[in-house]
């Protein structure tokens, strides 16, 4: 039983909250939002305004995954925006201030997690694993949706859930890129308990049976 976390990069931009409605009659329970600033990534896109616009329109859980450059400086107005889960990426500030961002999103009351870009091995999440309830593994270069899936990411995603077994039980694992009914498939056999998918979710004309293949 895995959770489906569909990205909003994909959705219809002049129609957003029929979208996010439309996911909820669907019978998802997350929406997965995705940060980019331009620098972290070579890609922009929403800014938290768009989380806090969201918050009274949906009840969906939001998993906002901050693509861009030292987090710390913004990861309080993202909590207070109503994200549920706030993610942040590894690479994107030093050891010490990731620390102390996560701390920070938890004060706040919210769920913090850690990403892991391609090239970087699931040992970077080690530091930080206590503190975290989500770890998300990229399964293409961020920055892009539609992008091809990279299947060489699944020995680091099943030693993450082996460090999450042993460490963190409770830690979500979420693969994110290039995620559709076929990879999603090999993605949970690897230990992955939350999917995001966009392209692959939107495009999707019977999208009861996508959430439903995701779930089973
Ligand atoms: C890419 C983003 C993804 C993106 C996934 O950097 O983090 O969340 O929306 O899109 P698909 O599912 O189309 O690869
Ligand atoms: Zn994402």
């Amino acid at each position: 039983m895995a959770i489906l976390s569909p990205s909003i990069l994909s959705c219809d931009y002049m129609n957003m909250q029929r979208d996010f409605a439309h996911c909820k009659e669907v019978g998802c329970k997350w929406l997965h939002v995705d940060i980019m600033d331009g620098h972290f990534v070579p890609n922009l896109s929403f800014g938290y305004s768009l989380v806090k616009a969201m918050r009274p329109v949906t009840d969906l859980v939001l998993d906002v995954h901050l693509m861009i450059d030292t987090p710390i400086k913004y990861a309080e107005e993202f909590c207070k925006a109503g994200a549920d889960y706030l993610t942040i990426h590894v690479e994107a500030d030093t050891e010490e201030n990731i620390h102390k961002t996560l701390d920070l999103i938890r004060s706040l009351g919210v769920k913090p997690g850690v990403v892991v870009k391609p090239k970087t091995p699931a040992e970077a999440v080690l530091p930080f694993l206590d503190k975290c309830d989500l770890v998300l593994v990229m399964t293409v270069e961020p920055g892009f949706g539609g992008q091809k899936f990279m299947a060489d990411m699944m020995p680091k995603l099943k030693k993450l859930r082996e460090y999450i077994n042993e460490k963190n039980p409770s830690c979500h694992l979420e693969v994110d890129g290039g995620v559709d009914m076929v990879t999603g498939e090999i993605c949970k056999e690897n230990g992955a308990d939350v999917l995001v998918a966009g392209s692959a979710y939107f495009k999707a004309e019977d999208k009861v049976a996508f959430l439903k293949s995701i779930e089973k």
